[in-house]
C-alpha cells in the first residue's frame, strides 16, 4: 500500500516538473520573442538610420557637403541629430558662398587696380622715361663727334634705359594684357610663351570671339599654369595648347618636370600660402567653367581649364 502512495507522490511530482518546465520553456520562448522584436526596433529606429547618417557625414571628409534632407526614420533623437547636420551643412554652404562672392569681388578690384597701375606706368613712366632716352640720343650726337668717353656714358646709360623701358612694358603686359583686347586670348598667350624657350604653344580648332571676363581667366589661368611649370617643375619641355572646340575653349598646360604629390583637397595648399592653383579652380567656378590638375612626382603636371562656348554666348 506504501509502495503505491510513494509511486503516487513520485508520478504527482513529477508531473508537476514537467508542467514548470513547459511553463519555464514558454516563459524562455516569450522573452526571447520579446527580445528579438526589441534588437529589430532597435536597428530599425536607432542603429539603421545612425548608420545612414554616418555615411552621409563621412562623405563630408571628402569634401562633399551632403544635404541631410531625407527625414530619418528614427527615434526623436536620431531625427534631431539630423536636422542638427543639415543646420550646420546649411551654416556651411553659406559661408562658402560668401567667401566666394568676396574673393571674386576681390578678383575683380585686383583687376582694376591691375589695369589702373599698367596705365599709370604706361601713361607717366614710360612717356618721361621715353623722353629721357630720346635726349640722351640728342645729347650724344655732339659729343660723339669729340669722341670722348662721356659719349660712351651716355650710350650706356641711354641702352639701359631703353632695356628699363622694355622691362615695364613687359611689366604692363603682365598686369593688363591689352593685347588680349586687341589681337585675342591666342596671340595674348602666344606673346606669353615668347618669353619661355622650352614652351611651346598651340592652338587647336578654329578660333571664336568669346566673352572678355572668360578670356581674362583664360589668360589668368595660363600665365598661372606657365609660371609654376617655370618654377616650381624644372620642366624641359612645357606645352600649352588652346583648343576651340564647338561647345568650349579649353586650355592646357603640360610639363615633364618633377611633378607634385596632390593634397586629399585643393584648399589645403591655401593653408600653406599657395593661393595660384586656388585662385584658378575659384575663377573658372564662378564663370561656370572646369578646372583639372593631373600631377604624380616624377610624372609631370597637366592644368585643364575650360569655359562653355554656351555660357559665353548668354554672358
Ligand atoms: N607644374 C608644377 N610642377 C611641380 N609642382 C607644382 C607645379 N604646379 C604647382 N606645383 C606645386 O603646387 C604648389 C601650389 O601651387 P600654387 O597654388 O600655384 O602656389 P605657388 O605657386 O604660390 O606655390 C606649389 O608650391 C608647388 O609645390
Ligand atoms: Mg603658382
Amino acid at each position: 500500500m506504501n509502495h503505491a502512495n510513494t509511486v503516487t507522490n513520485v508520478i504527482n511530482d513529477a508531473s508537476q516538473i514537467v508542467h514548470f518546465d513547459g511553463v519555464l520553456h514558454w516563459c524562455i520562448l516569450i522573452s526571447l520573442f520579446i527580445f528579438l522584436i526589441g534588437m529589430l526596433w532597435v536597428a530599425l529606429r536607432v542603429l539603421l538610420p545612425l548608420r545612414r547618417l554616418a555615411k552621409q557625414a563621412a562623405s563630408i571628409i571628402d569634401g562633399k557637403l551632403p544635404e541631410f534632407d531625407t527625414p530619418s526614420s528614427g527615434i526623436w533623437e536620431v531625427e534631431q541629430l539630423r536636422r542638427s547636420l543639415q543646420h550646420m551643412i546649411g551654416q556651411i554652404k553659406q559661408a562658402q558662398e560668401r567667401e566666394i562672392v568676396y574673393r571674386n569681388a576681390l578678383t575683380e578690384s585686383q583687376e582694376t587696380e591691375r589695369l589702373r597701375i599698367a596705365r599709370e606706368i604706361h601713361d607717366d613712366t614710360i612717356q618721361s622715361l621715353v623722353v629721357v632716352a630720346h635726349s640722351l640720343e640728342r645729347a650724344a650726337h655732339p659729343i660723339k663727334a669729340l669722341a670722348s668717353d662721356a659719349s660712351v656714358h651716355l650710350d650706356t646709360a641711354r641702352a639701359q634705359l631703353i632695356r628699363c623701358i622694355d622691362g615695364l612694358r613687359q611689366l604692363i603686359a603682365n598686369l593688363r594684357p591689352t593685347v588680349l583686347d586687341e589681337l585675342g586670348l591666342a596671340a595674348a598667350i602666344e606673346i606669353l610663351c615668347e618669353d619661355h624657350p622650352n614652351l611651346e604653344f598651340s592652338v587647336a580648332g578654329c578660333a571664336y570671339e568669346i566673352d572678355h571676363a572668360q578670356e581674362l581667366a583664360l589668360f589668368r589661368a595660363a600665365q598661372e599654369a606657365i609660371c609654376n611649370a617655370e618654377r616650381h617643375a624644372l620642366a624641359h619641355r612645357i606645352t600649352a595648347t588652346l583648343i576651340y572646340a564647338p561647345a568650349a575653349v579649353t586650355l592646357e598646360v603640360s610639363d615633364d618636370g618633377r611633378g607634385f604629390e596632390l593634397p586629399r583637397q585643393l584648399q589645403e595648399f591655401a593653408s600653406y600660402g599657395h593661393f595660384g592653383l586656388l585662385g584658378i579652380r575659384e575663377r573658372m567656378a564662378h564663370l561656370g567653367g572646369q578646372f583639372k590638375v593631373a600631377s604624380e612626382p616624377a610624372a609631370g603636371t597637366r592644368i585643364t581649364v575650360s569655359v562653355p562656348r554656351a555660357a559665353l554666348a548668354a554672358a
